[in-house]
């Protein structure tokens, strides 16, 4: 059983799911006037930054409804791969570029050719098969104690490994896909050898592993690490509810190849009722207005370079970002996790 959210009508539509197949709805659903009324659904699995109001102007301007649920990242995928041809989802919204990869490698997504996707969305943060477009990044990066740790101690993600950093380091533990993309992109940067050394190096130093980015940076503010690598969002977040937290942001890796960017993505389910309307969902979604309120939702960068970012991390300044194509993460996630377990990364 699954609760669809509409935004609409504030109509809680009830559809019972079975890894049988599901009760598929109709491709346009008839209000209480009889009248036809274009609806698009959406699996979600990016929960925070108040979708609503995004899907509610996208109605206002298009005229089509979104009835969204959300889920874990993994739970949806086996949804729709229990659901099959049945599904009732026109559109997969995944946060990690590890996850969309999988989504598509799995047979989940369609490809979409779109001008306006091509346009609006930079070349290395979407499917080079147009199965998935990036919509917002969001930065992993190291945040440290402004009371403890000066920037000018700070470099990259390799120099973490320095025995300068022993008991130092809050780090998120492998089982989360943010930390496989990162190692992933460390592989990419290095190949495999060196980024076993990099990550071996981070184990030695005896990091605490939390499981939560918030918890991270509150750790740091607290003085139980001096340093810890997380999304950025989290700490403007924080910022934002607490200006004077004594923790700032540092960008990785500005000398070189530039800071790990990760996105939020979506993709057009492969059994997409709804096809043109879920296209139109994506690409409002790329434009400058749904942007703005997309990103905004939850302190996230637009990946289209006409819109500006949101003023608490408009102030982190600009900073170079590493050009490469995002989909490398979902290619070398394996890898990833295999070195980390090599290594004894928690
Ligand atoms: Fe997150």
């Amino acid at each position: 059983m699954k609760v669809w959210r509409s935004i609409s009508m504030g109509l809680l539509l009830l559809l019972v799911a079975t890894a049988a197949g599901c009760t598929a709805p109709e491709k346009e659903a008839a209000d209480s006037e009889g009248t036809q009324e274009k609806v698009v659904y959406v699996y979600s699995a990016r929960h925070y930054g108040q979708m609503e109001p995004v899907f509610q102007e996208f109605m206002k301007e298009t005229g089509i409804e979104v009835r969204f649920t959300y889920g874990k990242d993994a739970e949806l995928r086996e949804r729709l791969k229990a659901e099959g041809e049945f599904t009732p989802a026109d559109v997969y919204i995944s946060v990690d570029a590890g996850n969309l990869w999988l989504a598509a490698q799995e047979g989940l997504l369609q490809p979409v050719k779109s001008d306006v996707l091509e346009s609006n969305i930079p070349q290395n943060l979407r499917d080079p098969e147009n199965r998935w477009f990036g919509l917002t990044m969001r930065i992993r990066t190291i945040v440290y104690n402004t009371e403890r740790v000066s920037p000018q101690e700070l470099s990259t993600y390799e120099d973490l490994a320095d025995p300068k950093w022993k008991n130092r380091l809050c780090l998120r533990p492998s089982t989360k896909v943010y930390t496989q993309s990162l190692v992933a992109s460390l592989i990419a940067a290095h190949g495999e050898e060196k980024a076993e050394e990099i990550v071996r190096g981070w184990v030695e130093n005896n990091p605490k592993f939390i499981d939560s980015d918030t918890r991270i940076i509150e750790t740091v503010a607290a003085g139980g690490c001096d340093v810890g690598v997380v999304m950025h969002y989290y700490l403007a977040r924080l910022k934002d509810r607490n200006p004077d937290l004594p923790v700032d942001i540092f960008w990785a890796n500005q000398e070189d190849r530039g800071v790990h960017v990760n996105i939020v993505g979506a993709g057009v389910t492969r059994y997409a009722k709804n096809r043109e309307e879920a296209i139109r969902l994506i690409e409002w979604l790329s434009s400058e207005k749904g942007q703005k309120l997309f990103a905004d939702g939850n302190f996230e960068y637009p990946v289209n370079p006409r819109v500006e970012p949101h003023p608490i991390v408009k102030e982190w300044g600009e900073f170079k970002m590493d050009p490469i194509n995002v989909a490398e993460y979902g290619r070398l996630q394996k890898r990833a996790i295999e070195l980390m377990e090599r290594v004894g990364y928690r």
